[in-house]
């Protein structure tokens, strides 16, 4: 079958084999088959880039529900399933007034991928509400659970791409939300003007969301009108020594501190400043108002989004000595 309607990128590869699980006994059935050996494991298929078809099973995670499993005067517990829809998870938790994750408004993909990548947005990751998940071990087949600690959380990172990697299917997210007194983050220099264009001095969660909304509408393109995995690359991490020489034939590079001795560049400006932004070869090309997110207008090949991923990150290399790695998975 065409993977086209299960990866945002748009990209037609096939899938030897296919299916789609709706419960955990399911997936446990699915994962018994000998029969297929090599499975893929896809979610909301938003963090992929399909460069060839898959000769192997891959299995949809499908599985819905929501539930408040602890309530106190402050705070709530709240577990969502793999399969339910990032965003509307959110709007779930706003519609209730749980803040923590109004943030990450409209990031596409499912709640079972987002602490693989440890999703952020605007000043918040995912860890910051993060509780724990379960997940199914692919080895013993049993569910075990992970507490914050064990995930390792980092910027774009976890143990699911680290040790983890391949060897558990995430199966539920829980979150531990505000009831009141919600921590707001508005910092982030978008939001704040944002904000201050919604005439907002006060913001409420369902505000920072609006507004995040917005920010993200102008600037991202929407995966069901243009195909798209969000940002393709990580902003790299550099010295600040190399930061200091670069400053000096760039002196509008922006940086983010990291440490006493790195800074983070958005791969964004390195990426317009290369002279990519914007820039369209036939079907894909680099989106005209974030150079961080590749495209595909249409029938692209993703190996041809590949070829222009890596002419991309030797540019880079060769006017900054800086290495941007993909954030997306590339199979
Ligand atoms: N910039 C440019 N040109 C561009 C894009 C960005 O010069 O075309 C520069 C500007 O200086 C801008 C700065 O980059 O001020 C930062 O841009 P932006 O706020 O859009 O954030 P980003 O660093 O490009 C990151 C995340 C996004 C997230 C935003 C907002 C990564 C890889 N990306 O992008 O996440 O939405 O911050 O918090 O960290 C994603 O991961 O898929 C994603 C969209």
């Amino acid at each position: 079958i065409s993977l086209k309607p299960y990866n945002t990128f748009g990209i037609d590869a096939k899938a030897k084999h296919f299916v789609s699980v709706a419960t955990i006994a399911e997936l446990i059935k699915v994962l018994g088959l000998t029969e297929y050996p090599d499975k893929l494991i896809l979610g909301g298929g938003s963090n992929m880039l399909l460069t060839k078809n898959q000769d192997l099973l891959v299995v949809h995670i499908n599985i819905k529900g929501i539930s408040i499993v602890s309530d106190n005067n402050d705070s709530v517990l709240v577990k969502a399933n793999a399969g339910e829809n990032w965003h509307e998870f959110v709007l779930w938790c706003i519609n209730k007034d749980f803040g923590g994750i109004e943030n990450l408004s409209l990031i596409p993909g499912n709640v079972g991928s987002a602490p693989i990548q440890n999703i952020g947005a605007y000043g918040v990751e995912l860890k910051d509400a993060f509780f724990s998940c379960e997940a199914i071990s692919l080895e013993t087949k049993k569910i075990e659970t992970f507490i914050k600690e064990d995930c390792h959380f980092d910027y774009r990172n976890s143990i699911f791409k680290q040790h983890a990697k391949g060897k558990y299917i995430i199966t539920s997210v829980t979150f531990n939300l505000s009831k009141h007194n919600h921590k707001l983050h508005i910092n982030y220099g978008t939001i704040s003007t944002q904000l201050d264009e919604m005439k907002i001095s006060n913001p409420t969660i369902q505000d920072i969301s609006k507004a995040v909304i917005s920010i993200r509408t102008q600037k991202l393109p929407n995966p069901k009108e243009i195909g798209n995995s969000g940002s393709f690359f990580k902003n790299p991490v550099i010295t600040k020594l190399h930061y200091q020489t670069l400053l000096e034939n760039f002196e509008d590079m922006p940086s983010y501190t990291v440490s006493d001795d790195e800074v983070k560049v958005p791969a964004g400006w390195l990426i317009e400043k290369a002279g990519f932004k914007g820039k369209r070869f036939g079907d894909y090309g680099v989106h005209k108002n974030q150079a961080l997110v590749l495209v595909n207008y249409g029938n692209a090949k993703g190996s041809d989004i590949l070829e222009l991923a890596e002419l991309i990150q030797k540019t880079i290399k060769r006017l900054f000595d800086i290495s941007v790695e993909a954030e997306v998975n590339i199979l």
